[in-house]
């Protein structure tokens, strides 16, 4: 089989661990991979579902694709979670579609693709993973090759009310420590300088046995993961996301002992209100997510805290979208991701009016995030004058001379420098804070 594939990546980081995932799995297979959909033999979109407009991106590139081939039409693949739960509607909305692969069919896409190729006209796979189907993605098949994304857990068992992620990709499921122990292992052997652990709730991860977290303590699991990836010497750690009413105090702890356990933490809060958060079903109210803040903030080294928070959600009030802006500025955000509620039909809220209008969600989107930006200023410029420890990723795509990377903090930093840095860690002085970047020199 010598097809070549295209696979577009749109959504989280889980997709993009997917896609890597379906990267390994089709190369091995004897697929070759294009940079561009127009000369490929098969198309494959990897799918987000969280917001209608993210939903809808994919018809949009599908009818793109299809223009630009006619005549001369691929194999068109849609993969990931509007897979999921679109199902076989999907050959109907959009009839070039020839295979349809939910989220835990990763590692059946050579075999269903070889189908389309051979002439099946829909093909399609929304079942479970197999028992001894591997997370596992060598380490040369990622997307950068100084930073890499670890699956630890994979679902979700949160149901808030809004959200559609437990419906595409099912239940918690967590990955045993061993597995993602001697992943970090073989990543820091391939060169790898930082890897992010990644799942929807970072800190919910229980796996089936203690594998490979014998000897480490912690309060929970997830903080003796964290210790055990520690061990591993990998240079940078970072997690996310992280559920506040998961968040245990020890996780602060177990960033205090270890350097290689990056000042990071992703904390959405989603409403400042408490009956807000009651009717989203979060199972936390603000002030319990304050007490979580202020034991981050306790902590030796100051850590970086960000947040997403959705705007109009069904019954918002002023008075609720208030204490949201009232919670922004009390806890002072590095960085904050903004949504305006999207209705996610199947979702419990769906079955609520949503009765914020349009115009009102996008004015409380426009306010939170001016306040944002004014309160996110202070911060990156209390950054200017001190020295950061930031891996060079990659030259800059604004000057030829530049490189960029990320802080422990993970800021994005760019500094002048040259080719033979990337995949370095350099410590760079601040000399400049930007609205979402800041700008300095790297320490000789
Ligand atoms: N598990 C993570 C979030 C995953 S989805 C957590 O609970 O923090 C990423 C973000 O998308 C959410 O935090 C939320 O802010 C946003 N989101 C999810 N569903 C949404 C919806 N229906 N409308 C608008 N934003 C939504
Ligand atoms: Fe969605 Fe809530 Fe699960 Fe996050 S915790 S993925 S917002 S249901
Ligand atoms: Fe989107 Fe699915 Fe991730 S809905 S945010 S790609 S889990």
């Amino acid at each position: 089989m010598s097809a070549t594939v295209y696979l577009e990546t749109i959504g989280c980081q889980m997709n993009v661990a997917d896609s890597e995932r379906a990267d390994v799995r089709l190369r091995a297979a004897g697929f070759d991979f294009s940079e561009s959909p127009a000369t490929a033999d098969v198309v494959i979109f990897n799918t987000c579902s969280v917001r209608e407009r993210a939903a809808h991106k994919v018809f949009t590139r599908i009818g793109e694709v299809r223009r630009q081939r006619l005549g001369n039409e691929p194999v068109v693949g849609v993969m990931g979670c509007v897979a999921q739960l679109e199902g076989s509607t999907i050959f109907d909305a959009s009839p070039s579609v020839n295979l349809v692969a939910g989220t835990r069919a990763t590692d059946r896409l050579p075999q269903l693709i070889s189908r389309a190729l051979n002439g099946e006209r829909r093909v399609i796979d929304l079942d479970e993973r197999a028992e001894g189907e591997m997370w596992d993605v060598p380490a040369t098949a990622r997307t950068s090759k100084y930073v890499a994304f670890v699956p630890i857990i994979e679902g979700c068992n949160k149901f808030c009310t809004y959200c559609i992620v437990p419906f595409s990709r099912g239940r918690e499921k967590s990955r045993l420590a061993s597995d993602i122990i001697a992943e970090a292992n073989e990543l820091r052997h391939h060169g790898y300088r930082e890897i992010h652990l990644i799942g929807q709730n970072v800190n919910s991860y229980r796996p089936r046995t203690e594998a490979g977290l014998e000897g480490f303590k912690g309060a929970t699991p997830f903080c003796r993961l964290l210790r055990a990836v520690a061990a591993t010497g990998m240079e940078r750690i970072k997690f996310t996301t992280s559920f506040p009413r998961d968040f245990h105090p020890d996780i602060v702890t177990a960033i205090e002992e270890h350097e290689n356990l990056c000042e990071w933490i992703h904390l959405p809060v989603q409403s400042g209100s408490d009956r807000v958060l009651r009717a989203m079903r979060r199972g936390h109210t603000t002030a319990d997510y304050l007490k979580r803040i202020e034991t981050v903030r306790k902590a030796r080294r100051r850590m970086s805290i960000t947040s997403d928070i959705i705007v109009g959600f069904p019954g918002e009030t002023t008075q609720d979208f208030r204490e949201t802006v009232t919670l922004v500025e009390q806890v002072g955000y590095d960085g904050l991701y903004l949504f305006k509620y999207s209705e996610r039909r199947g979702t419990p809220a769906a079955k609520l009016p949503d009765d914020v209008s349009r115009e009102e969600k996008s004015a409380r989107f426009i306010e939170l995030e001016t306040a944002q930006r004014r309160l996110q200023e202070k911060i990156y410029d209390s950054y200017v004058g001190r020295t950061l420890h930031v891996l060079a990723e990659r030259m800059s795509s604004k000057s030829e001379s530049d490189l960029t990377g990320h802080s422990t903090c993970h800021k994005v930093v760019n500094f002048p420098g040259n080719q033979s840095w990337l995949g370095q860690v350099v410590q760079v002085r601040i000399s400049a804070a930007k609205q979402n970047s800041l700008y300095g020199e790297v320490m000789s």
